[in-house]
């Protein structure tokens, strides 16, 4: 009885440590690994605003709140990742980044994708201080906002 009381215990703690593995949270890899299989989006992004998210703010004389400032303008709260980069809207993709799961879009939302929607954007356009709200559109790369 207590030996079957122990291996149940073992097999549950086995599982649990599997699920917490599987469970673990996707990685950011930046804007180059996209820009492999997303050049239009890419090359249209870098003109906009978001691709210069952290230089914009480091310009500015309210840069010494530096920490503050980069929850906003920057991709993972970290200059080391500048600008407003595809994952900040799209979500970090280290698992949805192959091929395999890429064009299987339900598979690719399951390991993080995000199409953006309204709250994606509230997220840092918030409505207060200077952040002011900007509505949602597919329109943020800028070659589809040039297509019209
Ligand atoms: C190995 C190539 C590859 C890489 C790397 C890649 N993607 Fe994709 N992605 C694809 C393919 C293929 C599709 C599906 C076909 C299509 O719509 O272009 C896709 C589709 C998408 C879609 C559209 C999903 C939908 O609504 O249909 C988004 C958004 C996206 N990728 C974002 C990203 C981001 C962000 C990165 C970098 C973190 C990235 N991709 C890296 C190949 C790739
Ligand atoms: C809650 C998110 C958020 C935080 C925190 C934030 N910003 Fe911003 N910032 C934004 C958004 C969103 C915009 C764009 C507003 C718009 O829609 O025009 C912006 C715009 C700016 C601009 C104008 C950019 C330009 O090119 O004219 C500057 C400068 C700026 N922020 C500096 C800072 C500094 C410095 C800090 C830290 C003290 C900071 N921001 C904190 C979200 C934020
Ligand atoms: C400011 C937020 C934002 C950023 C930054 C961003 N995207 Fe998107 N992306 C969107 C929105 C919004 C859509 C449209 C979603 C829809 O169709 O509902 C989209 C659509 C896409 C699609 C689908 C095909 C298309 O062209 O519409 C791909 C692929 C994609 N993004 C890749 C990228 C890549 C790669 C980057 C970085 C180089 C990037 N995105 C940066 C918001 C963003
Ligand atoms: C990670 C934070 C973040 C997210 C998410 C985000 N933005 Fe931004 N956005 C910014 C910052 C920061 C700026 C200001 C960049 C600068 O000028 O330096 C900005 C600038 C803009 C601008 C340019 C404003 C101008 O004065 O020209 C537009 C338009 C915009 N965002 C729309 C959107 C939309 C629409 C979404 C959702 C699909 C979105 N953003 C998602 C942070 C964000």
């Amino acid at each position: 009885m207590k030996r079957t009381v122990l291996v149940v215990a073992v097999v549950v703690a086995i599982l649990g440590l599997g699920a917490l593995a599987a469970s673990a949270a996707p990685t950011y890899i930046g804007a180059e690994k996209c820009k492999m299989c997303h050049k239009i989006q890419y090359e249209s992004w870098a003109q906009t605003k978001h691709a210069k998210a952290t230089e914009g703010a480091k310009a500015s004389k309210e840069w010494k709140f530096e920490a503050a400032c980069l929850t906003c303008h920057a991709t993972n709260k970290d200059e080391a990742m500048a600008g407003v980069q595809c994952e900040a809207c799209h979500g970090a993709g280290s698992d949805y980044k192959t091929l395999s799961v890429m064009k299987d879009v339900a598979k690719a939302k399951a390991a993080g994708l995000t199409i953006p929607t309204q709250a994606t954007c509230d997220a840092c356009h918030d409505g207060k201080e200077h952040h002011k709200k900007q509505a949602f559109t597919k329109d943020v790369h800028a070659h589809k906002a040039a297509a019209k």
